[in-house]
């Protein structure tokens, strides 16, 4: 049995890492495993200016413990009015480097997301000469659709025609839950469509939500979905196909916030991700494609140099906290902490 696995520092394509007490409470624990991260822009309010977007990326690297090397990669909220030239001007000047897609209403803060897609197919003919990644959180929002349904309708709907629509436009869709996403992925060989898929899509079902009550902090979006989609999630991630890479979607909400009569969706999986992962492909007897996932596909798709070092992890009890405080006794919940993982990241003196 391998007892210790090194691979090249990860990266973290799909994270949330909020603003003031929380980002300074949450950063460091990402900075730890992961070379760059995929920073979401669904602030309060949203980041939709170049501006804005080098003033949070600003506050992100000031947020970090001394002596660490991380790099934030700023993403774009867009918007029905969102100018094409704002966009193009935030790559070009290596601020953004990529646009997010919130269907309006979709999730946690995508109130000034996109009703249309044609109200914003001037901005994707810019990007699609760009070469720049749009970023798709990929669930249907008409509420007549079943919430389990969303990512699927979604595909049909509207992913499959803004492909067609937009030959050349490179797309990520985001923390994929479905067979049906899957499949849609894993089927396009042309290398402009990826995925990221979370930990807790691939190591839990529906169930985990309703396992003797109702389990809030097991509530994410899209939904944890029926064991046959995480088995369908499961043979991707570790089939070693590059369309598919690691984004943790770690999205942190206070407790009180969660434990709620309307409970926020989000799982704040970063103190565990790296070691959840590779508890995955452990279990999948594909510790040979885990390297790839997590190091290699999403930076290529991305265009990304290599990081530099390594992470090095063993096979002991994993002993990140079940809860992370956040002062006058607020906290917030760690997914999978308190033992629960039988791998452990070792710290690296430079990071
Ligand atoms: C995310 C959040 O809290 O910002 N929540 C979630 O359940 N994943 C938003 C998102 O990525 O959908
Ligand atoms: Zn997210």
């Amino acid at each position: 049995m391998v007892q210790s696995i090194t691979i090249r520092r990860p990266d973290d394509m799909h994270l949330h890492l909020r603003d003031d007490a929380v980002l300074r409470t949450v950063l460091p624990y990402s900075a730890r495993q992961f070379g760059r991260a995929i920073v979401m822009p669904n602030l309060k309010p949203p980041v939709t200016t170049v501006s804005a977007g080098r003033a949070y990326r600003e506050r992100i690297l000031e947020a970090l413990p001394r002596g660490t090397s991380f790099e934030p990669l700023m993403t774009c909220y867009l918007c029905d009015n969102t100018d094409p030239a704002e966009i193009r001007t935030g790559f070009e000047e290596r601020v953004f480097t990529a646009v997010k897609l919130y269907p309006a209403g979709a999730t946690t803060h995508s109130e000034y997301g996109v009703t249309a897609i044609d109200r914003v197919a001037n901005v994707l003919d810019v990007m699609q000469g760009l070469g720049m990644p749009l970023l798709i959180h990929g669930e249907s929002t008409d509420p007549g659709v079943d919430v389990f349904d969303r990512e699927a309708a979604f595909i049909d709907c509207t992913l499959a025609p803004l492909l067609e629509k937009f030959p050349a436009l490179k797309v990520v869709l985001e923390h994929i839950t479905t067979e049906q996403a899957a499949d849609f992925v894993y089927a396009d060989t042309s290398g402009r469509l990826a995925a990221t898929i979370t930990p807790q899509h691939l190591l839990f079902n529906r169930n985990a939500m309703f396992t003797g009550g109702l389990r809030p902090h097991y509530y994410c979006l899209p939904v944890l979905k029926r064991e046959q989609h995480r088995l369908a999630l499961r043979r991707v991630a570790t089939s070693g196909s590059r369309s598919f890479f690691l984004g943790t979607d770690s999205a942190p909400h206070e407790r009180g916030a969660k434990e709620a009569a309307c409970g926020c969706a989000g799982i704040f999986s970063a103190p565990t991700a790296l070691e959840a992962y590779l508890t995955v492909f452990d279990q999948e007897h594909a510790l040979d494609h885990f390297e790839a996932f997590a190091s290699e596909n999403g930076r290529l798709f991305y265009g990304l140099p290599p990081n530099e070092g390594t992470v090095t992890l063993t096979r002991e009890r994993n002993e990140a906290p079940r809860k992370v405080a956040l002062g006058d006794g607020k906290s917030i919940e760690t997914f999978m902490g308190d033992g629960e993982l039988p791998w452990r990241l070792v710290d690296h003196p430079n990071v």
